[in-house]
């Protein structure tokens, strides 16, 4: 059997933040030594909704690829590549365009939501329409079987599942697959043949899981099949044939439990973040000045921490003794605040410091991700290529 693939992708937005990192970037991390890892800018999903203001997308590819890279995901271990130098990602898009029906995508939750959200933006564009379709092309082209994604993201896999079997459905037939399909059936004997017939129509006509069941054991048990009579009379249950995409599973990726500096979510909209490479003094700055209990006016007022933000980067950052040491010096007013943020603050620090040191070197060296860049685009170029082949060969596209 081959290795499970994973494949992921993220919208240039900008340098990273703290939630990025405790949430999708740490998953990816850990990924990496587990499977063969593909993890992309999709900055073609960027332009369907940025398409008014296109200058951002290269600044912001450059700065998360080495924020990428600071966090840890390691070039060595996965592929790192660009959506747009993959053409191939554009043409399957396409091919896939015409057999995806309007209603489908129309149905997709995050098309409503999103236009609904931004509605500074005319996002009633074929482009934006499509977002969930680019991504199906994104994740069939490598014939990924993982992708982790938050929540949001689900649906949109789910869509891409049913978008490889559809194609399969439609493209999967070999030539002649019924006739072939029908002297298969011949060598399973008389008896077994018209048993195995009436099971598929009770499965086909009547939806009946049981008659599958049962057609799949009929045919386990039948010995003298060759491999590809075998595997010819699965798919003809099913009315499928050759499976030429591959059906991705999502693979939820645990919600960050970073909270940002005010206790809500850390979100850019928010402005609460601390970004992953933060100047130092910066990172200082942002934590002293941290909302805390607002019922602890005075030095002297005791506080409770369940009602302070800066508990919640505790739970984060410190140790079961220094936790101890809030609770009580809080509630019992033995602490300052300025005094508590302390080991948040050199907590962090220590956080960043060896990816402020990673990212200096791609900073001084920019050549260095390019060149990161350019190899994974080569590796992942000749995956998508194959593909291509494959899907070209099955629509009927690869005529002289
Ligand atoms: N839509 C994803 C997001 O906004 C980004 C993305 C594009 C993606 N293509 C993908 C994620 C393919 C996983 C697989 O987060
Ligand atoms: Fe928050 Fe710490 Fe101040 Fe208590 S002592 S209010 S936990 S910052």
């Amino acid at each position: 059997m081959y290795a499970e693939k994973v494949l992921s992708g993220m919208r240039p937005t900008g340098r990273l933040h703290l939630g990025h990192y405790h949430g999708v970037l740490a998953n990816w991390i850990k990924l990496q030594h587990e499977y063969p890892c593909l993890f992309f800018v999709a900055d073609w999903h960027a332009l369907t909704t940025a398409y008014d203001e296109p200058g951002t997308i290269a600044q912001n590819t450059w700065d998360m690829v080495i924020d990428w890279l600071a966090a840890g995901v390691d070039p060595s271990q996965a592929t790192l590549f660009i959506q747009s130098r993959i053409p191939e990602h554009a043409e399957l898009h396409l091919l896939l365009s015409m057999m995806t029906p309007l209603g489908w995508l129309e149905r997709v939750p995050t098309y409503k939501d999103q236009q609904e959200k931004l509605t500074q933006k005319d996002l009633a564009t074929y482009g934006f329409l499509g977002y969930p379709l680019l991504q199906a092309a994104d994740i069939l082209i490598y014939r990924a079987n993982r992708v982790p994604v938050g929540e949001d993201q689900v649906p949109h896999i789910e869509f891409t599942r049913e978008i490889a079997r559809r194609f399969n459905h439609l493209y999967g037939r070999e030539p002649g697959f019924e006739d072939k399909a029908r002297e298969s059936i011949k060598k399973l004997g008389s008896k077994r043949g018209k048993l195995y017939e009436e099971l598929r129509t009770r499965f086909q006509e009547k939806g009946e899981a049981e008659a599958l069941e049962q057609a799949h054991v009929l045919l386990s048990d039948t010995q003298n099949l060759s491999h590809g009579d075998h595997e010819r009379l699965f798919g003809y249950l099913e009315g499928g044939g050759k499976m030429i995409l591959v059906e991705p599973d999502a693979m939820l990726t645990e919600a960050s439990r970073m909270p940002g500096l005010d206790g809500q979510k850390m979100s850019k909209s928010y402005g609460n973040t601390i970004a992953l490479r933060e100047d130092a003094e910066s990172i200082r700055k942002k934590i002293r000045t941290m909302q805390t209990d607002p019922q602890r006016v005075r030095r002297t007022d005791p506080g409770d921490p369940e009602k302070c933000p800066v508990w919640q980067f505790h739970q984060i950052y410190s140790n079961a003794e220094v936790k101890s040491w809030v609770q009580q010096g809080c509630r019992s007013a033995g602490i300052g605040c300025i005094e508590c943020k302390q080991p948040v603050i050199d907590g962090v620090l220590a956080e960043q410091e060896p990816m402020r040191e990673r990212a200096r070197m791609y900073e001084e060296d920019p050549q260095l991700v390019r060149n990161i860049i350019a190899d994974g685009c080569e590796k992942a170029r000749k995956l998508a290529q194959e593909t291509m082949r494959d899907v070209r060969e099955a629509i009927g596209l690869d005529y002289a």
